[in-house]
């Protein structure tokens, strides 16, 4: 199978332009997810300090007849569509178990890095030769709103490893509402929150002492060097991530070490930076359980299922659309 690139060099041109223009300065984070940024979220998700893996992976595994049993009541055939796929590992539990119970499904993993999902597709085809595959090279916007006009099957929505993290509240509350908006009374979304913990726990898993996560962050400028022709040289700006217990938001900066220009070619321009100025590169979100059912109540849904790993860092929620 081969699967096209959505996603287009003008576009992450688009994306840069409009995330320099705002203050302070912005990159999207759908932009990690280039070949070499798809590799070092792999290497974050075997550190130790990365604790929301695992911890997904023990519910995934302890839960997996329960949301057979979940997305299979009625018998009909329906379409496993995940957002932001990645590499796929976790699903694979899911994935194998409904197989081994024949349950007629498709599974269409949605992402924004080709790369990701193409070695994800070929290895799921290999695994599972009777599988029905059908990628999505998108961002999550478009790939629903394609998913929606063609209305097949039944929908069960997975958004998984604490991905709905990237959003702050507000935007997660409104991207919830938009999936449940064109849900049907039998769809249903399971969604993977990472919940507030020891701060510093937090703070470890995104600033940890190996330099994986910098490296992470430092990729971007890597990517613009290479896709826009920008002149970033690396070791004028540092990795600063920051976690705030109260709002549960952490946020990941690249913090300019002196007054520079950075000429991009894409733009025929440079860009400014004074010194200590900021890039805000990343949210990552921590919930708790009123926040949760706030998404719920905001968006129409209601809550089915709560699935918490042993220590209770992490928990995946089984959402359907509220009745009446
Ligand atoms: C893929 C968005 C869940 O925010 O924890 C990991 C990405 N960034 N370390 C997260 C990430 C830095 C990750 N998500």
């Amino acid at each position: 199978m081969i699967i096209t690139t959505d996603i287009l060099p003008t576009e992450v041109a688009r994306a840069v332009k409009e995330g320099f223009a705002k203050i302070p300065k912005r990159l999207p984070s759908w932009l990690f997810y280039d070949e070499a940024g798809d590799k070092i979220f792999q290497a974050i998700m075997r550190m130790p300090e990365y604790y929301l893996t695992p911890c997904e992976y023990e519910i995934l595994q302890a839960n997996k007849d329960k949301l057979y049993q979940r997305f299979t009541t009625d018998g009909s055939a329906f379409d496993l569509i995940e957002l932001g796929a990645g590499d796929g590992l976790k699903t694979e539990i899911l994935l194998r178990h409904f197989q081994s119970k024949e349950a007629a499904f498709r599974y269409l993993p949605v992402d924004v890095s080709s790369t990701a999902l193409s070695s994800l597709t070929h290895r799921l085809a290999d695994i599972f030769p009777k599988l029905a595959i059908q990628p999505v090279n998108k961002q999550y916007n478009e790939a629903i709103r394609t998913l929606y006009e063609e209305d097949l099957n039944r929908k069960v929505f997975l958004f998984l490893g604490a991905n709905i993290g990237n959003f702050q509240v507000h935007e997660a509350e409104n991207f919830v509402t938009m999936i449940a908006s064109g849900m049907h009374p039998d769809d249903q979304l399971l969604i993977g929150f990472d919940l507030k913990k020891d701060p510093r726990l937090v703070q470890a898993a995104y600033d940890d002492p190996h330099g994986i996560t910098r490296n992470f962050n430092m990729n971007l400028l890597i990517r613009l060097n290479r896709e826009l022709g920008a002149q970033f040289q690396l070791d004028q700006f540092r990795h600063y991530p920051y976690y705030d217990p109260e709002s549960g938001m952490t946020k990941s900066y690249l913090v300019s070490l002196r007054a520079q220009d950075v000429y991009i070619e894409a733009f025929q321009s440079a860009i400014h930076f004074d010194r200590w100025e900021v890039i805000h590169t990343e949210v990552s979100q921590k919930y708790d359980i009123p926040m949760i059912e706030k998404i719920a109540s905001v968006s129409g849904l209601e809550i089915t299922d709560v699935l918490y790993d042993c220590k209770h860092y992490f928990c995946d929620v089984l959402f359907k659309k509220k009745n009446g």
